[in-house]
């Protein structure tokens, strides 16, 4: 084909420039598994989440060494458990679901930042590596008292026994 010389350059920056942000969105999602947080699992019955496994029982569960789940329910407006308390270092695995509308859970200065879809499981595994509390805060509007939705996290330090 018969092409000016740079029609050629810029057809090859561009085809090029293309193939490199496939790649570098290859590499994030597949090889690094960075990807919108999903919602697999779905509860049976939306309306009554709060009487089936595991939602009738919110709380935080230890389940490895230094490994913990929280299982927790959002509805207008807060939390169920409003409180976590885990010892430094602690992987996190966040199982949570709306009992009404949608609401957020987003704790600042990590990468928690979750939608919280009545019908469904969000899930997301965080570890807190740094003593301290993080304050999360619901981030979806979902109505008159929005702005009150929010809970704690206080990441304590097993090695003092006073906290
Ligand atoms: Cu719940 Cu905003």
């Amino acid at each position: 084909m018969d092409m000016p010389r740079y029609e050629r350059i810029w057809m090859t920056v561009g085809m090029g420039s293309l193939a490199l942000f496939l790649i570098i969105l290859g590499v994030l999602s597949f090889g690094m598994g960075l990807h919108p947080p999903d919602s697999k699992e779905k509860t049976t019955v939306p309306e009554n989440v709060d009487q089936h496994p595991p939602f009738d029982k919110p709380g935080v569960y230890k389940v490895g060494p230094n490994e913990y789940e929280v299982i927790m329910t959002s509805f207008v407006f807060s939390y169920e458990p409003r409180e976590i308390r885990i010892p430094k270092g602690a992987k996190v695995h966040f199982k949570v679901t709306s009992k009404d509308v949608v609401h957020g859970i987003y704790v600042p200065n990590t990468n928690v930042n979750l939608m919280l879809v009545p019908g469904h499981v969000t899930e997301y595994t965080y570890t807190f590596d740094e003593t301290g509390e993080h304050l999360f805060l619901c981030h979806e509007y979902c109505g008159t008292g929005h702005q009150l939705m929010q809970g704690r996290i206080i990441v304590y330090d097993p090695e003092n026994t006073t906290s």
